[in-house]
């Protein structure tokens, strides 16, 4: 399969149940534990300071993630950011899915979308300190660390690329 058909479209209502299905897998628990993504609530608006996006391959869904602005996300999770920012979350649905080059994929789809704004000077994001092989993943696409912090219960990293970093990668 060529990696060209992978592409990103919004998430929309009729997910629900694969949303849900993939929130039980034990991969999807272990790196988000204590997150309840509320997606009954969160399915049903399109806040401009939010993306969420489902990954399919020929059609088939296997991955999802979401780009926020953390300083307009209405929960302020991020706390007092400056703008010109923007947060990831991602996730492969099934456990068969995983190491297939999927998330790296999307993530790039996802890091041009971000960049193309030329307001955007870095992109976050914050996997759990135990998720070493996600740490791994988001340096290999040239994050850096910044910080360990707290977000609620969980004891996460922060990661960031900057424009710079990511212009230089794509050299
Ligand atoms: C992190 C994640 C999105 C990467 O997507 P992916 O399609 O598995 O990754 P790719 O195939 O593009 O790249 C493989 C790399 O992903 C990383 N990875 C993270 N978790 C992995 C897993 N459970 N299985 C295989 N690779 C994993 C590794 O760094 C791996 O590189 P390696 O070959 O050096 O071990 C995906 O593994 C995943 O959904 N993990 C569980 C949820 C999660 O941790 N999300 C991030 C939370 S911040």
């Amino acid at each position: 399969m060529s990696q060209r058909d992978l592409h990103l479209r919004p998430a929309v209502p009729a997910d629900l149940a694969l949303l849900r299905h993939w929130d039980e897998q034990p991969h999807v628990i272990a790196s988000d534990p204590n997150d309840d993504w509320a997606w009954e609530e969160e399915l049903a608006r399109t806040p401009p300071w939010r993306e969420q996006l489902v990954a399919e391959v020929n059609g088939r869904p296997v991955g999802f993630i979401q780009i926020i602005d953390p300083a307009r996300e209405d929960s302020h999770y991020w706390g007092d950011v400056p703008d010109g920012l923007r947060a990831v979350d991602i996730w492969i649905g099934e456990a068969r899915d995983l190491g297939r080059g999927y998330g790296t994929r999307m993530m790039n789809l996802a890091l041009v979308q971000c960049f193309a704004e030329p307001g955007v000077s870095a992109v976050l994001v914050d996997p759990l300190d135990s998720n070493t092989e996600a740490h791994r993943f988001y340096e290999r696409l040239g994050f850096e660390f910044v910080e360990n912090r707290r977000f609620g219960e969980d004891d996460c990293r922060v990661y960031r690329l900057t424009r710079e970093r990511y212009a230089q990668g794509q050299d």
